[in-house]
């Protein structure tokens, strides 16, 4: 199948895990391009089986930038797509070191039903969500992410009942 990924990367982590997405699905004899959404223009995608959009958070959301390029995306109702969001990991807070609560973290992280929302409302139907880490703001990526894209191959490729 033909997989097009387009990215928001600011600072390299979510381009590290198209790569890693890539690579895995290569493997499997798909064929996938990755994109910066910089690179491209929403209304002129050009066709492929499925479409992954992978952004970064900023203040709950995903980056104005990704916000802006899915609500232009034009693409036949019943496309298929996949999606992922990079978020820095919770931390305990400085003066309690308590975490903060699901719904704080809620709020932080609201990337993933934020793109579903444009999306869906666009006719698309999604195949797969994934969240991952980074340590810091900028990075680097929580350990174990690999094992987290292997699922999300794992997942797309079960449930469109692809190999
Ligand atoms: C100004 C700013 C605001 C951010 N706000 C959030 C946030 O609300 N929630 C969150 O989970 N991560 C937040 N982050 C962390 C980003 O999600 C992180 O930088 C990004 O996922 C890294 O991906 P990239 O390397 O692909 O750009 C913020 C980062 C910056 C620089």
């Amino acid at each position: 199948m033909k997989i097009a990924i387009y990215h928001a990367s600011k600072y390299g982590n979510g381009a590290q895990v198209a790569d890693e997405f890539r690579k895995l699905m290569t493997t499997r004899g798909h064929a996938v391009d990755v994109h910066s959404i910089d690179e491209v223009k929403p209304k002129e995608l050009p066709p492929a089986d499925l479409y992954v959009f992978g952004s970064p958070t900023r203040l709950g959301k995903p980056i104005g930038g990704m916000r802006h390029f899915l609500k232009k995306v034009e693409l036949p109702s019943g496309t298929r797509y996949a999606i992922f969001a990079t978020h820095v990991a919770a931390k305990p807070d400085k003066k309690t070191g308590e975490m903060p609560t699901m719904d704080d973290m809620a709020k932080w992280q609201r990337s993933i039903p934020i793109m579903n929302d444009i999306l869906i409302s666009k006719g698309l139907v999604k195949v797969a969500e994934m969240k991952i880490f980074v340590v810091e703001m900028k990075g680097p990526l929580e350990e174990g992410w690999q094992k987290k894209v292997e699922d999300f191959v794992a997942e797309i490729l079960a449930t469109l009942k692809v190999h």
